[in-house]
This record gives structure tokens, C-alpha cells and sequence, in this order.
């Protein structure tokens, strides 16, 4: 029987709980929002919700097409089980269309076309501004992950991808960028953490409006709803 502990964790969207097996762990998504590393907190209704049932058809999917991650099973609306992981500290970011802190960084306008993917490696960062972004020498040098270990995120992230945006160009959406954390599981690389419209840029593929955590940061309204439309695209419900 599984039992749920105590907190282990709480981020932006989310609590991490600890069960009763030291394998895994339950999330919890939250309906609060932050935006700006803290500077802005909202609540966006349902969005625990829309996060918890996204995550798990996304990870479904990545494990049927052979992408390992800490997805077990959803708990109830809003809790999943997954396996317990040690973290590694620093994300990876993929970008199809430039938007956000590479339109800054690089000068392109917001939705150019990338060529090519652009993967990014950063740090996570407390302070208010950009993601320190690192590449591999730093990754080495800060004895933040082996070199097969990057090579193995870098080559899982452009999978991940490949299969998010073929099958998000079915629903209607863009994949525009999104943010994907890794855990080592029995001294595994596994994808963690979540894919959801709190983490990625997801526009309608018609109109180019945003479905996703920048209509909260960018105050454009229809947060709500624009969650609950990728949603019901994602179970067939257009
Ligand atoms: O979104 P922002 O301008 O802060 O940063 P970005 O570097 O343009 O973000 C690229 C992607 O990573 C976007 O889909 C963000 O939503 C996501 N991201 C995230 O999930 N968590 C962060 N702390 C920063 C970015």
C-alpha cells in the first residue's frame, strides 16, 4: 500500500512528496503561478488540474516511444507517482522558434524560425534575470554531470522533441521552446521534472496566440482557459 509522506520539496508549480518507498515520490501541481523568479504570484484556477493530466499523456507517450522518464501513474486529479530521483543541476532548454531570453541574447525577433534546434544548457538561478547559460567545459569543470551523461541529455532533449512536435502539429500547436530537467534513477539518466504549458511555449498553430504561462506573465488574459484548451486538444476534445 502506498502512503505519502512528508514534503520533500516545493517549486514554482509544484510539491514533491515522499512515499513510503524510497524509489519514489508523489507531485503534487498547484494552481499558483510565478513569474520573473518570484516577482510576480498569481493562481491560474485548474491549472494543477490541466498540468497533472498533461504531464502524464506527454510522458506516456515519450515511454511508448522508448524516451525513459519518472512518470509510475496519476493518483487523482491534481497527484502522480514517480520515481525518485536525484536531480541533476542544471536544465536543458530547446528552441524551434526564438522567443524569450534568446530573442535578447541573440537580437532575432520573436518567432523566427530556428533552422536548426538550439539546445541550452543553464544553471538554475535564484537571482532575478536570465538562466546563467553553461556549456559542456563549465558542465565538467562545476563536476555537475559526466561527459556521456551531457551527451546522453542532449541526444534524449532533441528526441523529446522530435516527438513533442509531431505530434503537437497534430493538435494545432507550435512547440515554440520548453525547459526539461533530468534525474539520475539507479545511476541512470532519466528525463523528470514535467512538460506542460508552465515549462514550454506552446502557441495555436493558426492564430500564433500564446497557450501557455506567458499569457500570466504577459498579462494577455484567457490564462484559464488557454491551459484547458491544450488540454482538451490533447484528449481529442477540439
Ligand atoms: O521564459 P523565459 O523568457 O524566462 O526564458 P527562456 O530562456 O526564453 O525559456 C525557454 C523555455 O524554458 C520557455 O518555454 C520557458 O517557459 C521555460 N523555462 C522554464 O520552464 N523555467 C525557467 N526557470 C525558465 C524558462
Amino acid at each position: 500500500m502506498l502512503e505519502i509522506g512528508g514534503l520533500l520539496k516545493e517549486g514554482k508549480g509544484k510539491r514533491l512528496y515522499a512515499t513510503n518507498d524510497p524509489d519514489t515520490c508523489v507531485v503534487y501541481f498547484k494552481d499558483e503561478a510565478m513569474a520573473f523568479h518570484g516577482l510576480k504570484r498569481g493562481r491560474i484556477l485548474g491549472k494543477g488540474e490541466v498540468n497533472n493530466a498533461v504531464c502524464k499523456h506527454i510522458f506516456e507517450m515519450l515511454t511508448e516511444k522508448g524516451v525513459e522518464n519518472h512518470f509510475i501513474r496519476q493518483l487523482d486529479a491534481r497527484q502522480s507517482l514517480v520515481k525518485r530521483v536525484e536531480i541533476v543541476p542544471f536544465a536543458v532548454k530547446v528552441r524551434n522558434i526564438v522567443a524569450g531570453s534568446l530573442a535578447r541574447r541573440i537580437g532575432y525577433p520573436i518567432g523566427t524560425k530556428l533552422d536548426t534546434t538550439v539546445l541550452e544548457c543553464v544553471l538554475r538561478s535564484a537571482e532575478d534575470g536570465d538562466d546563467p547559460l553553461v556549456n559542456t567545459t563549465h558542465i565538467l569543470a562545476m563536476k555537475l554531470a559526466t561527459e556521456e551523461e551531457v551527451n546522453q541529455m542532449l541526444a534524449m532533449a532533441r528526441r523529446v522533441n522530435e516527438i513533442l512536435v509531431s505530434y503537437m502539429r497534430e493538435i494545432n500547436i507550435e512547440v515554440i521552446d520548453f525547459k526539461l530537467e533530468f534525474g539520475r534513477y539507479h545511476g541512470k539518466i532519466i528525463l523528470a521534472d514535467e512538460i506542460t504549458p508552465d515549462t514550454a511555449r506552446f502557441w495555436d498553430a493558426r492564430t500564433h496566440e500564446p497557450l501557455d504561462i506567458d499569457r500570466f506573465r504577459r498579462d494577455l488574459g484567457n490564462v484559464e482557459q488557454a491551459y484547458q484548451e491544450v488540454l482538451h486538444r490533447m484528449m481529442g476534445e477540439e
